[in-house]
C-alpha cells in the first residue's frame, strides 16, 4: 500500500512561494533530522531555482548523532548549500541561522541590503516552534486555518534580517515508496491517511536491522533479530499488556505504542535513513517511475494508432473502444 494524503492548499502555497522567491536571498528548508531525505520536498528546487539553500536538520535531539553528521557532510558538500543541525532546546537558534545565511549570501547585509530569507518545511517538522523561539512569541501557524495560504508578513529577526514563513507543505506524489512510511512514522502525515499497523511494521523492519538493541531495551524483549516484524509487534503488544480476549494481542494498540515511542524519542535516538540508503531508494524509485511513464506513453501511442486504424478501415471515430489493445499483463 502506498501512503496517500491530501496536499491541502498546495497549489496556492506553491504559487505564493514562486512569487516571493524572486526577492529572496536564501531559502531555508527545515528537514526532520530523523529522515532528512524523505522530508525534503522534491518540488522545492524547481520552485526556488538556483537560490542558495540552508538545510536545517531539526529535531536533532531525536536523531542518531552519527547519522546527522553524515547528512550534514552530505549537504555541505553540495554547491550553494549549507547545513546545520538544530533542536527546540537551543536557546538562541537565530544566531546560527543568521550566520549560515550570511555565509551563503555574503553580498547581503546592512540596512540598505537586508537579508531576505524564506523558510519552508513539511507539516510537524517544528517550524512554528523554531520561529516562536527565535521571535520570543507564540503566534499561530502559517496556514493553519482553512483557506489561509498566503505567505505571512515578514518576521524581523534582526534589523537587517527578514524571514518569510510558508505553510507546511507536503507534495502530492512520492517517488520513493519508503519515504511515505517514514513520513507517516514521523507524524508529518495526518492519521487518517495511513494504516498505523502497516506503518509500525515498516518501522519495526528498519529498527530490527539498525537499532535492534534499543528496541529490545525499551520494551524488555528477548533478541528480536531472528523474528519477523509481525512477531516483534506482537511481542511489544504483549510486553505492554495490550491484550484482547483469549490472550490475543491488540495489534492496533501495539502499533500506536510503537509509533508514539518512536516519535517521542522513547526508543532512543534514531535516524531512519542514511544518505547512501536514501540515494539507493531514490534511484530505484526514479527507475520504476520512468518505466511506468514509458508504459503509459506506449499504451497511449497504441490507443492512438488503433483509433486511427479503425477510423480508416471502418469509418469509426477516434477513441472508440478505448483500451481494447491494452495488455492486462502490463498493469497500471
Ligand atoms: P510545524 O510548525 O512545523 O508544523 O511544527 P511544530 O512547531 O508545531 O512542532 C511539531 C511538534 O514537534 C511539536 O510537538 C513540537 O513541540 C515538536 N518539536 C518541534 N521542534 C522540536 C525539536 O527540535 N525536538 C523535539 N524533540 N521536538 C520538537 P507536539 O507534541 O505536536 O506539540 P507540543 O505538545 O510540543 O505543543
Amino acid at each position: 500500500m502506498a501512503i496517500q494524503w491530501f496536499p491541502g492548499h498546495m497549489h496556492l502555497t506553491q504559487k505564493a512561494i514562486a512569487e516571493r522567491v524572486k526577492d529572496i536571498d536564501v531559502v531555508i528548508e527545515l528537514l526532520d533530522a530523523r529522515l532528512p531525505g524523505s522530508s525534503a520536498n522534491p518540488m522545492l528546487a524547481e520552485l526556488t531555482g538556483r537560490k542558495p539553500g540552508l538545510k536545517v536538520l531539526n529535531k536533532q535531539d531525536l536523531a542518531d548523532p552519527a547519522c546527522t553528521a553524515l547528512w550534514l557532510a552530505h549537504y555541505n558538500a553540495q554547491p550553494d548549500t549549507r547545513a546545520i543541525g538544530l533542536d527546540a532546546s537551543q536557546a538562541t537558534p537565530a544566531r546560527q541561522l543568521i550566520e549560515a545565511c550570511h555565509q551563503l549570501a555574503p553580498q547581503r547585509g546592512g540596512m540598505a541590503k537586508p537579508m531576505r530569507v524564506l523558510i519552508c518545511g513539511i507539516p510537524n517538522v517544528g517550524k512554528s516552534t523554531l520561529i516562536n523561539t527565535m521571535t520570543g512569541s507564540r503566534k499561530a501557524k502559517t496556514g493553519d486555518e482553512a483557506g489561509i495560504t498566503r505567505i505571512e508578513q515578514r518576521i524581523v529577526l534582526a534589523d537587517d534580517f527578514y524571514l518569510w514563513d510558508t505553510p507546511g507543505m507536503l507534495w502530492p506524489r512520492i517517488i520513493v515508496a519508503q519515504s511515505g512510511y517514514k513520513l507517516a512514522a514521523s507524524g508529518a502525515v495526518g492519521r487518517n491517511a495511513f494504516d498505523e499497523e502497516e506503518v509500525a511494521l515498516e518501522l519495526i523492519g528498519y529498527l530490527q536491522g539498525h537499532y535492534a538493541g534499543l528496541v529490545e531495551a525499551r520494551f524488555k524483549l528477548d533478541p528480536i533479530d531472528a523474528l519477523r516484524d509481525e512477531q516483534v509487534l506482537e511481542a511489544i503488544g504483549r510486553a505492554r499488556g495490550g491484550l484482547l480476549a483469549k490472550g490475543r494481542v491488540n495489534l492496533q494498540k501495539a502499533a500506536e505504542i510503537v509509533l508514539h515511542e518512536f516519535r517521542s524519542g522513547g526508543i532512543g535516538r534514531i535516524t531512519l535513513e542514511t544518505p547512501e540508503e536514501f540515494a539507493g531508494w531514490l534511484a530505484a524509485g526514479q527507475q520504476a517511475d520512468a518505466e511506468r511513464a514509458a508504459k503509459k506513453q506506449a499504451r497511449a501511442a497504441r490507443k492512438k494508432g488503433s483509433g486511427r486504424r479503425s477510423g480508416q478501415g471502418e469509418g469509426a471515430g477516434e477513441g472508440e473502444d478505448p483500451g481494447a489493445q491494452d495488455s492486462p499483463a502490463e498493469g497500471p
